[in-house]
């Protein structure tokens, strides 16, 4: 069997003062499509951010492509959206394209150049995200899930294998939530491009994905979604403390944060 994208071996992670993650092993494979959910603090921010190597784990190990997290070298590889990426002020005055075409600093290397057909490559990967029309608009004057749409371009255009996205939905209404899975799902099929997705949305994604991961410091179910639903009542109370059924079944779990 060919290497898993992303192998986490027993990690944990403490900030000064806080434990956020225990002994955490987690495999992610290609082709995945996983939703990472859990409260408010359990440590999923982190969890990504020790995915990515921008936090060290305290104990434990990462492996990206088979290889030790520290000798990875092909970072363009994995593609990442931060949680409130799309928060800009009106005055900012980049377009979408060249917010996009800033994605590709990370494959050119600081002090390379950008190559002579980054526009092109900027409108294939805004095309991949339905936002084609929008190039020469400033991108502080689209609405939250536009912009969260151009953030997806501006990490697809350096081609990665993996898209990691914290929370891509806050703030992108009821109805065009779905059209956003939607081409999530496209990119994951279609573009073969394995998915990692925080979120608090499992009503609305779960169609979508192939395996949830279920977090609060330490990982209290990892596997397939159909496994997932026949978790008892009593087994997602003890990893989210509340009663989880609605999570499932209206898509929200505002009521509970
Ligand atoms: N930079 C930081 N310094 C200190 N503590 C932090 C820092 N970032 C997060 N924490 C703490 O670590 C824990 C996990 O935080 P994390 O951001 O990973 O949670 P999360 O699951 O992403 O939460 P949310 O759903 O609110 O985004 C929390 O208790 C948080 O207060
Ligand atoms: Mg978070």
């Amino acid at each position: 069997m060919e290497s898993p994208l992303i192998d986490l071996k027993d990690i944990s992670y403490s900030y000064e003062q806080t434990k956020a993650l225990d002994h955490i092993s987690l495999t992610v494979r290609e082709g995945d499509f996983l939703a990472i959910i859990g409260p408010n603090g359990s440590g999923k921010s982190t969890l990504l951010k020790i995915m990515l190597g921008l936090l060290k784990p305290t104990s434990g190990t990462v492996e990206l492509f088979g290889v030790d997290s520290k000798q990875f070298k092909q970072r363009e590889w994995i593609g990442y959206v931060s949680q409130k990426s799309n928060s800009f002020n009106s005055g900012f005055p980049a377009t979408v394209e060249e917010v996009v075409i800033g994605g590709l600093a990370k494959k050119a290397g600081l002090f390379k150049r950008i190559p002579r057909d980054a526009k092109k490559l900027a409108n294939d990967a805004l095309t991949s995200v339905g936002m084609a029309a929008f190039a020469k608009r400033r991108i502080s004057e689209l609405s939250g899930g536009q912009q969260q749409r151009v953030f997806i371009a501006r990490a697809l255009v350096a081609r990665p294998k993996v898209l990691i996205l914290d929370e891509p939905t806050v703030g992108i209404d009821h109805e065009n939530v779905q059209a956003f899975y939607n081409m999530l799902a496209h990119l994951n099929h279609d573009h073969d491009i394995t998915m990692i997705l925080v979120t608090h949305d499992m009503g609305s994604v779960s169609d979508r994905i192939t395996h949830v991961a279920c977090l609060n410091q330490t990982i209290h179910f990892h596997g397939f979604k159909e496994k997932f639903e026949t978790m008892s009542d009593e087994q997602l109370e003890a990893w989210h403390g509340h009663s989880v059924r609605k999570i499932h079944h209206n898509g929200g779990d505002s009521q509970h944060a």
